[in-house]
């Protein structure tokens, strides 16, 4: 539970909110490098962090995202002209380069050097696994990027990202993923021990529903790992995942060692979020759907993206058709839900259900949302140093510190879960010897 005031506090992300200013200490994922397809291709409109951009990729196939009112009397560069490494105001002409320097003013004489006294407003993009990464603070030299893993392969080898848009707050969306015990009910609930392989982890999430936390701040953020019994009495089943600064997750699906993968729950207002998961492909990180194996049901849809603020990666299944839920397939227990369309419309429809930011006076916390009380700690305590003492956030300058995997490992039942998983847990090493099918599956 939260008073009103941390409630608000934990939230709100934009210029000028605490944790929103703590977000702009970091690069943040904005658009996918897919929704500009080429050099001076259509200019598109990106809500992030609260503020109203315009996104281009210009002739040299540079990317620049800048305040979408432009700098001269405001109308939109939405509508602008993307043309010989600029983008062209409409309205009087007035151009910008990627950084949001003006490189011509025609509306003004040509002895002016009125052009070079408007002070460029552009963000500072890079590309990185398909997706165009932004640093919406207050650094003039921005921070390293965080050294994901997945940046370490071409983009072209890593599953295609995977964007979904939820009408709710990016902390309420993110806390699905600490909360690791909703799978045993939301996503496995309809699932019996019986029908599973033996040995697999999802046998073991079937006998016991009700899995014991452990966690730990770890550099980057938050680390938990949830255990129950393994096949033998000397063994536990442990499901270790992360949260990383400001708004990562990596879940425990999968064989830890075998997944590489990172979910980003991406602000676009304090009620709109995108949800976006980039990783490699490999047998035990199928698309996102599919990936808890029982899971029922085909591939969520997308709707085709409008220009619209809030128009990009729309779920056909939505709050106003109920997220096509079908009582009969419920009833059938063809999933727990009746919900289709796999694992990410389940998250989304219990999350969005809550409002747009749920009133977490009203909420009562248990044991299996230590993590969840966990992150929100991390969160509000590293906000209040930055705007208090203007302390670095974690990670913004280790970016070897996002070098981490997650996933589920089975240990001896004396063994610290910490040390046992430290080699498990670093990115760039290879474990042939791991079976990424004992995740399990129907
Ligand atoms: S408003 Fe853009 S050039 Fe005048
Ligand atoms: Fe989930």
């Amino acid at each position: 539970m939260l008073s009103r005031e941390d409630n608000e506090f934990a939230t709100r992300i934009g210029p000028g909110t605490a944790i929103g200013d703590l977000m702009r200490q970091y690069w943040v994922p904005a658009l996918l490098s897919s929704e500009l397809p080429g050099p001076d291709s259509g200019p598109i409109r990106v809500l992030l962090l609260g503020e109203k951009l315009v996104a281009f990729r210009d002739t040299s196939g540079r990317v620049g995202l800048l305040p979408h009112n432009c700098p001269h009397r405001g109308a939109s560069l939405f509508f602008g002209r993307n043309e010989d490494n600029g983008l062209r105001c409409v309205y009087h002409g007035w151009k910008y380069d990627v950084t949001g320097r003006c490189v011509d003013m025609p509306s003004e004489p040509p002895d002016s050097d009125f052009k070079h006294k408007v002070k460029p407003r552009g963000y500072p993009c890079t590309e990185r696994a398909g997706v165009v990464w932004a640093y919406l603070g207050p650094r003039e030299q921005p921070p390293p990027m965080p050294a994901f893993e997945p940046f370490d392969v071409p983009p072209d080898q890593l599953l295609a990202p995977f964007a979904l848009q939820l009408n709710c707050n990016w902390l309420q969306a993110l806390e699905g993923d600490t909360d690791t015990c909703h799978v045993g009910f939301l996503h496995i609930g309809h699932g019996s021990p019986e029908e599973v392989r033996d040995g697999t982890f999802i046998q073991y999430m079937l006998r016991d529903r009700a899995p014991r936390y452990k966690v730990l701040n770890t550099e980057f953020g938050a680390t938990y790992g949830a255990y129950r019994p393994a096949d033998t009495d000397d063994e536990l089943y442990w499901r270790i995942g992360h949260f990383l600064f400001p708004l990562y997750t990596m879940p425990p699906v999968g064989v830890l060692g075998r997944r590489v993968g990172v979910t980003a729950w991406i602000p676009m207002d304090d009620h709109h979020t995108i949800r976006l998961m980039f990783g490699l492909p490999s047998a035990n990180a199928a698309p996102p759907g599919q990936r808890v194996g029982i899971q029922k049901g085909m591939r969520q849809k997308i709707l085709p993206n409008t220009t619209g603020w809030l128009g990009r990666f729309r779920p056909e299944q939505n709050e106003d058709n109920d997220y096509l839920i079908d009582r009969e397939s419920q009833r059938r227990l063809d999933s727990y839900t009746g919900i289709g369309g796999g694992n990410p419309a389940e998250d989304q429809a219990v999350t969005e259900s809550m409002g747009g930011i749920y009133d977490r006076t009203q909420e009562r916390l248990g044991t299996s949302d230590m993590m969840v009380i966990r992150v929100r700690r991390r969160l509000m305590a590293a906000a209040k140093a930055l705007t208090d003492e203007g302390v670095t956030p974690p990670g913004v300058d280790e970016p070897e510190a996002f070098r981490q995997r997650s996933g589920g490992v089975v240990l001896p039942k004396d063994a610290d879960w910490i040390e046992a998983t430290r080699d498990l847990r670093r990115a760039g090493v290879e474990h042939p010897e791991l079976d990424p099918s004992l995740a399990g599956g129907v």
